[in-house]
């Protein structure tokens, strides 16, 4: 019986995909791990740093400087390539320069029969998602962004903190774009099975933490000019939940078809993972202002990507 060694590519090693390389080594995650990238040097570089952690890795990795012919027999191929935002940019200020370059990385991996999973993670993530799906030919389950995965995590870190409660009892979601018009779904954050609702009824106190979250970004690159880390590690999350099949709920960038009264937009909402990619997006009950909120964001969306794909 042919044994199946699963195969990561990471294509883009700036911060954000050198970040992933070292957290998926250091959590053991796949038994293979390619790198691509047009700086060569800088790659190689990389993959002889990233081979000396070995002796110190949980579980033993193959790594090496690869090419596209590498995505045939990839399980998931990782998007972390492109322009990111300098100080004073938003995320949809991107989109133009990095869909360019996604038609060309696209093209390249599907010139290869690749049907696995694409995890994008390049901003603006919800429009890259979908024109990853679009330029790909795949299924709308293999394409997934990384949504706001990050923005979740930020917000049950702020709410972890604010309540001094361990971040991972605390269940609230950030939905809607990967940006500025994402929104808290308050109505269903709890923490130990009590809704956050019944406890703060002060509407600022509520909204700072939300600002906090929605803004860290900015915060982060005014100081470092970066984030990587955070996103990274989200990345491997969701790589976990495709290779071990985990149907983990996760808040990544999924096409609506339909589900919250949308169509025809990738945007973060919470859905199953697995081995086949999304299994099912969830629909929460969302209350007046949240579907408001979350309509303008699709909004958004839309108006800026529609141009580019007609
Ligand atoms: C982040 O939220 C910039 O999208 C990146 O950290």
């Amino acid at each position: 019986m042919a044994v199946h060694v699963n195969r990561v590519v990471l294509i883009g090693t700036g911060l954000v995909g050198s970040s992933y390389a070292f957290a998926m080594l250091n959590q053991g995650v796949s038994e293979e791990l390619v790198l691509i990238d047009l700086n060569k040097e800088k790659s190689e570089g990389d993959v002889m740093d990233l081979n000396h952690g070995l002796a110190f890795a949980p579980s033993s990795t193959r790594i090496w400087f690869g090419d596209y012919e590498d995505c045939k027999d990839a399980d998931i191929v990782v998007l972390c390539a492109g322009a990111n935002q300098k100080p004073g940019e938003t995320r949809l200020d991107l989109v133009d320069k990095n869909l360019k370059i996604f038609k060309n990385i696209v093209k390249n991996v599907m010139d290869n029969e690749f049907n696995g999973i694409f995890i994008v993670a390049t901003n603006p993530v919800d429009i890259l998602s979908y024109a990853v799906w679009k330029y790909s030919g795949l299924p709308q389950s293999q394409v997934i962004g990384s949504g706001t995965i990050l923005d979740t995590a930020r917000f049950r870190y702020l709410l972890a903190e604010h309540f001094d409660v361990d971040t991972r009892n605390v269940h609230a979601y950030i939905i809607g774009e990967h940006g500025d018009t994402e929104l808290p779904v308050w109505s269903h954050a709890d923490i130990g099975g009590m809704p956050i609702l019944d406890t703060v009824t002060d509407q600022e106190v509520l909204d700072h933490l939300f600002v906090s979250v929605r803004d860290a970004a900015y915060q982060i690159i005014e100081r470092k000019g970066a984030t990587y880390y955070g996103i990274a590690m989200g990345l491997v999350r969701l790589t976990k939940a495709i290779i071990h099949n985990e149907n983990s709920i996760l808040t990544v960038s999924c096409f609506l078809n339909g589900e919250y009264g949308e169509k025809d937009v990738y945007i973060g909402v919470p859905a199953i993972v697995n081995s086949k990619g999304i299994k099912k997006v969830l629909e929460l009950k969302l209350n007046e202002k949240e579907t408001k909120q979350l309509k303008h964001s699709v909004s958004v969306l839309k108006e800026t990507m529609y141009p580019f794909f007609k």
